[in-house]
């Protein structure tokens, strides 16, 4: 595995993440994790992104069964809040109560004292941001959190936080072939001293040769409810340019899984790319990934230059 180091923290961060978003909890019960979870540790992973609501918190309380047995020190365990997990008008957003409730119940559902990284999973017009701030930095100093994040957060949301003294270590994008518009926000992000944690590199399966060559089987990722409403639901009609793309990986001997993230990586220099990873030979692909990866890295800038995909022409 390569490891990268947080631009604003000492933490190093596998290149790839786990993503459990559909997977465990939902597509996966408990055996079918744990052997996920397994592929995931003895290939170098040390990210694990979940969140509250995944699974209706199932996917929470699978990870804690099964992360018992696994010391601490060898995983990072990032989960998130904002959307609706209690009833009632307090049951969501991040305002102090619900944060703190929130959080309260994951390290429960989590099995574990701390959460490595509290991601704020939108942001919350309605709550002050100093209320924000506060309770991060005191669920910090009680030891209850090590570091937090967001997603899909501004530039301006990014400085409010950081004006008040609470630099988030990373803000969650999605970012892929198809979907390219968050490039700028990269540029200025890095200037903030804030990472990119990519995830979608693959479109949620889209990129990827089995769908090209078959279409979907009913179990995919992109059938997935949520799916439908995402933001690359249009792509599937795309598949002309998803062909013109595949031959120009294939010429160069390169898959569309090393193409995504190899695209992802040099486009936006990613703390770690989360990828929805569920089969063994997911796991295969990514440590074919890492062995080859300045080999790939090199044939990914030539398609990009062949293609014209460089972020200075964004989509
Ligand atoms: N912050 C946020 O708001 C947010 C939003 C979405 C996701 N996320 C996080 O990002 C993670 C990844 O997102 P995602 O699952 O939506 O999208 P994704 O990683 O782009 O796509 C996952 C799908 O790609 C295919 N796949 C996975 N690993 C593969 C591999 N190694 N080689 C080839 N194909 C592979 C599978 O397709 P099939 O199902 O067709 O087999 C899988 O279901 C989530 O699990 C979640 O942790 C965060």
């Amino acid at each position: 595995m390569l490891y990268s180091k947080s631009s604003s923290t000492g933490l190093s961060v596998s290149r790839f993440g786990l993503g459990t978003h559909y997977t465990i909890g939902d597509r996966l019960d408990l055996k079918q994790s744990q052997r996920i979870l397994q592929e995931a540790l003895s290939i170098g992973i040390n990210l694990i992104d979940t969140a509250n609501t995944y699974a209706e918190g199932e996917c929470e309380q699978i990870l804690g069964q099964l992360l018992k047995t696994v010391h601490h020190s060898q995983y990072l365990l990032a989960t998130k809040l904002f959307f609706p997990i209690f009833d009632g008008p307090n049951g969501n957003g991040l305002s102090r109560k619900h944060i703190i409730e929130s959080t309260h119940q994951s390290l429960k559902r989590l099995n574990v004292d701390y959460i490595d990284v509290l991601q704020m999973h939108r942001y919350d017009p309605d709550t002050p941001i100093e209320e924000v701030v506060e309770t991060v930095r005191n669920l910090r100093y009680q030891g209850k959190i090590l570091y937090w994040a967001v997603s899909q957060w501004s530039t301006k949301q990014l400085k409010a936080a950081i004006d008040l003294g609470e630099r988030p270590i990373w803000n969650q994008l999605p970012f892929n072939y198809f979907y390219r518009k968050n490039t700028n926000l990269i540029i200025e992000m890095r200037k903030l001293g804030v990472d990119c944690l990519s995830y979608g590199a693959l479109a949620q399966g889209v990129i990827n040769e089995s769908y090209l060559n078959a279409g979907h089987s009913k179990g995919s990722r992109i059938f997935h409810r949520k799916a439908a409403q995402s933001l690359y639901h249009n792509i599937p009609s795309d598949l002309a340019t998803l062909k013109k793309l595949s031959e120009c990986c294939n010429k160069r001997g390169i898959s569309l899984f090393e193409f995504s993230v190899g695209f992802c990586e040099l486009e936006c220099d990613p703390v770690s790319t989360l990828i929805g990873s569920y089969r063994p030979i997911h796991f295969e692909n990514m440590s074919k990934y890492i062995i080859e990866h300045s080999n790939i890295v090199t044939v990914i800038k030539e398609i990009v230059d062949e293609l014209n995909l460089s972020s200075k022409s964004p989509t």
